[in-house]
């Protein structure tokens, strides 16, 4: 039994995220968590909404509220989500809880003391009127080249120039609109990132099968124009962990905190222990996870994320954990998702374009998302969302294929033996077993996709074993035998009971409501992992009672079809 630690993404607070973010970090790693639980290894599987930084202020702005309401009761509603698609964490913490602050002012506490963090001194704009230096989005002006009168201090929205705040013309405060506004001189930290580029290129290149997606973005940030950039790592803004040197004040920091990207991967750890204290643990209980120094050296740690967020991870955050010279985990292997696109375009959270977690759920139960999502991860390319292909993918694979065996079966054996597993034949030499031999193959190249995290095979892997038990059931034919031979069609029957248990079980990862559904129809408690199809189909004895199922899936009709392309066609309110 292995230990396994795996984290999600944090998805941001601003805003229900879409099924693109949903298939880039959350979902696969779901899938890896209670695959490798069923496995019977010993797993941490954490999350947390990521709450601080500009855009969390300007979306509670937006709304009126405190941007601590805000982030409270957005976090409410992400973390409702997470469970509606099933999504498994162990917690959903939150990245501004006092575990994090305290962390990641240790963190920089202790990458002050090692060199690591620079003192820089600056120029910036600073509002009278609202007593705050301004972040460049904070200050609005004229465009100097086509004078749109609401372009934002980094950029003209009207015609897309890049812009310094100074280059406006009129400047005022986003805020308060305020013209009050002059620039002074202001401190920020620096993270030394160039210092350790020798040590982060060693542990990249000592990594052993990562993804390509993974190394190449990691290596062309080290070593591409300038290589590593030094990072500043403080901002001028109200909300966010104050900059601290761990519990100590820093001269010359007060009201600044710390830059969002630095504390919020500081909050895998920081989720770790408000899981401890959520669940009535100690600090052991945690740090057994995260310190090599406390039992976290057996630990195998796993992360997921789309591509986006790779440079962040294979270095950002490793520079801080290693200038920390602390015996922090590092991870193990990262693996990472490029885009999945809609409906010929992009999924776009600021566009409101694309279907939104909430709407999914909203129209569909979370299993028909979650098959289609992951057995169309994007992996080794983009892919793309169509109406037409979730459609086809849900009609054929889950309600032809899964749910018309289990439906079928259960429906004959109930009207020709009743609702037990029925007795009688021998299933070695009356069920055609061989219409089954592939399926210990299957099921090795099932077993091996879903330990390599190869998303969209294991999917093909595990269609394939549905499919394959319905062909066998069409041959083997119990309704045709029947009539001559009863004893026949009971052990035909025998096997495919079995096999719904089977499927059942290897199937939950995928879609746990309704292989929880075949296990409850199937009147058992027996989750065990089939290893082989001999041991797959000795699993419910003969008298072993079950149930019918409800219908375990729905087909989607070309109306419904017609009905959300249009519906999801424009942009979210
Ligand atoms: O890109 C994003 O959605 C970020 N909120 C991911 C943060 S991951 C981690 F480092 F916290
Ligand atoms: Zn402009």
């Amino acid at each position: 039994m292995a230990r396994i630690l795996i984290t999600s993404a944090l998805p941001y607070i601003n805003g229900i995220k879409h099924l693109g973010n949903l298939v880039g970090s959350q979902l696969p790693a779901d899938l890896y968590a209670r695959y490798m639980r069923q496995r019977g290894h010993e797993v941490m599987f954490i999350c947390a909404t990521d709450e601080h930084g500009t855009p969390a202020e300007l979306a509670a702005a937006k709304t009126g509220e405190e941007v601590a309401d805000y982030c409270a009761r957005m976090h409410d509603e992400q973390a409702e989500l997470a469970r509606g698609f099933r999504l498994s964490f162990d917690h959903y913490g939150r990245s501004s809880s006092g575990r994090n602050h305290a962390l990641t002012q240790h963190f920089a506490g202790k990458l002050a003391e090692n060199g690591y963090i620079q003192e820089v001194s600056e120029k910036q704009v600073y509002s009278n009127a609202d007593g705050r230096f301004l972040p460049d989005r904070y200050i609005e002006g004229t465009c100097p080249n086509c004078g749109y009168d609401k372009a934002r201090g980094d950029q003209c929205e009207n015609c897309t120039k890049q812009l310094d705040p100074t280059d406006l013309i009129e400047p005022r405060s986003a805020i308060s609109g305020s013209t009050d506004l002059e620039v002074r001189e202001t401190k920020h930290l620096y993270l030394r990132q160039s210092a350790l580029k020798g040590e982060i290129d060693q542990w990249i290149d000592a990594q052993d099968g990562w993804p390509v997606l993974t190394t190449s973005i990691a290596k062309k940030w080290l070593h591409d124009g300038d290589g590593l950039q030094d990072r500043g790592i403080t901002r001028d803004l109200k909300w966010g962990v104050p900059v601290k040197r761990g519990d100590q004040d820093w001269p010359g920091m007060e009201g600044k905190v710390f830059y969002v990207w630095f504390d919020a991967p500081i909050e895998y750890i920081g989720a770790t222990a408000e899981w401890a204290d959520a669940n009535g643990k100690t600090d052991a209980d945690w740090e057994r996870w995260w310190r090599t120094d406390k039992g976290a050296d057996d630990v195998r740690y796993v992360q997921f994320m789309g591509k986006d967020n790779v440079p962040f991870h294979t270095l950002s955050f490793p520079a801080t954990i290693m200038g920390s010279r602390e015996d922090w985990k590092l991870v193990d292997y990262i693996k990472s998702f490029n885009y999945l696109n809609y409906d010929g375009g992009q999924f776009s959270t600021s566009q409101g374009r694309g279907v939104f977690m909430d709407q999914a759920l909203a129209i569909l139960p979370a299993d028909y998302w979650r098959w289609w999502l992951l057995s169309h991860a994007p992996e080794s390319s983009d892919s793309e969302f169509t109406w037409e292909n979730f459609q086809a993918s849900v009609n054929k694979d889950l309600a032809d294929v899964l749910g018309n065996f289990a439906s079928r079966v259960t429906k004959f054996c109930r009207s020709k033996f009743g609702e037990v597993v029925p007795e009688g034949g021998d299933i070695a030499t009356d069920a055609n077993l061989d219409k089954l031999a592939g399926f210990d193959a299957k099921l090795a190249e099932y077993v091996a996709n879903m330990e390599a995290m190869e998303v969209r095979k294991a999917a093909t892997a595990l269609r394939a074993l549905w499919a394959m038990g319905n062909e066998w059931l069409q041959e083997a034919a119990p309704w045709t035998a029947f009539k001559e031979n009863p004893d026949q069609a009971a052990a035909i029957v025998r096997v495919a009971l079995n096999l719904i248990r089977a499927y059942g079980v290897l199937s939950m990862p995928f879609i746990p409501d309704a292989s929880g559904a075949m296990l409850g129809a199937m009147k058992t408690d027996n989750a065990e992992w089939p290893t082989d199809l001999n041991s797959a189909l000795s699993a419910l004895p003969a008298g072993h009672a079950f149930e019918v199922p409800e219908n375990l899936f729905r087909k989607i009709t070309d109306d419904e079809r017609e009905e959300w392309q249009a519906q999801f066609a424009g942009v979210r309110q």
